[in-house]
């Protein structure tokens, strides 16, 4: 059984899975267990890093929406963050997502010390992946998960990250099989 949402949400998610190859979205499958893990942990505050047109943020907003949360999502370019602000206005999530434009590492780095997140999902330049995760463990919250995508399919680019958290005690973690590959970790 899919999971539900409203009309208006299922076909701009259609829609956006049309294009898929040149946003370099997510596959639904990765969509659907995210918007899941948000709701069973429920989670309040989380960040996603690479927004592109909003195909994955729509499903963390929607889940998100159902916990009285909020989602940070980090866009370089300016055209796809206008394309995502739209898809997030028409399918009513605009109110809990702030759309912030940049190299993510940039913003990260300026985050205010109390900004803290219970969900990251990375998804941004493969090759940053290792800073990302360093740049974000001062902003989790003690009970944190994160969720990486295209593990397996761009498995070079992204060793240094899974050394990275393959080497922290305080992450356990696990690759999982979807189109591209996740990993999912969560800090206990
Ligand atoms: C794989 S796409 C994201 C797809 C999106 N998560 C989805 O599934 O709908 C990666 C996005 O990250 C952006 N990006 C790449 N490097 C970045 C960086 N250093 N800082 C911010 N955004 C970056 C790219 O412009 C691109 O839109």
């Amino acid at each position: 059984m899919d999971i539900i949402l409203d009309e208006i949400t299922n076909e701009t998610l259609a829609e956006l899975e049309k294009t898929q190859k040149d946003f370099w979205n997510i596959p639904r499958k990765t969509g659907v267990l995210m918007n899941m893990f948000i709701k069973m942990m429920n989670a309040k505050s989380a960040l996603e890093i690479g927004t592109s047109n909003g195909y994955s943020g729509l499903w963390l907003a929607k889940a998100l929406k159902e916990t009285n949360g909020r989602l940070t999502t980090i866009e370089y370019y300016d055209k796809r963050q206008s394309i995502a602000i739209e898809n997030f206005k028409k399918c009513g999530v605009f109110d809990i997502v702030r759309p912030l434009q940049g190299s993510a590492c940039d913003i990260i780095e300026n985050f205010e010390d109390n900004e803290k997140f219970d969900f990251v999902f990375i998804d941004a330049n493969k090759r940053e992946y290792v800073k990302y995760f360093e740049l974000i463990k001062p902003h989790l919250t003690q009970k944190a998960m994160i969720v990486a995508d295209n593990i397996t399919s761009h498995a070079e680019k992204v060793q240094t990250f899974i050394d990275a958290i393959d080497s922290d005690d305080e992450f356990q973690y696990e690759i999982i099989e979807v189109p591209g590959g996740i990993l999912v970790a969560y800090r206990n």
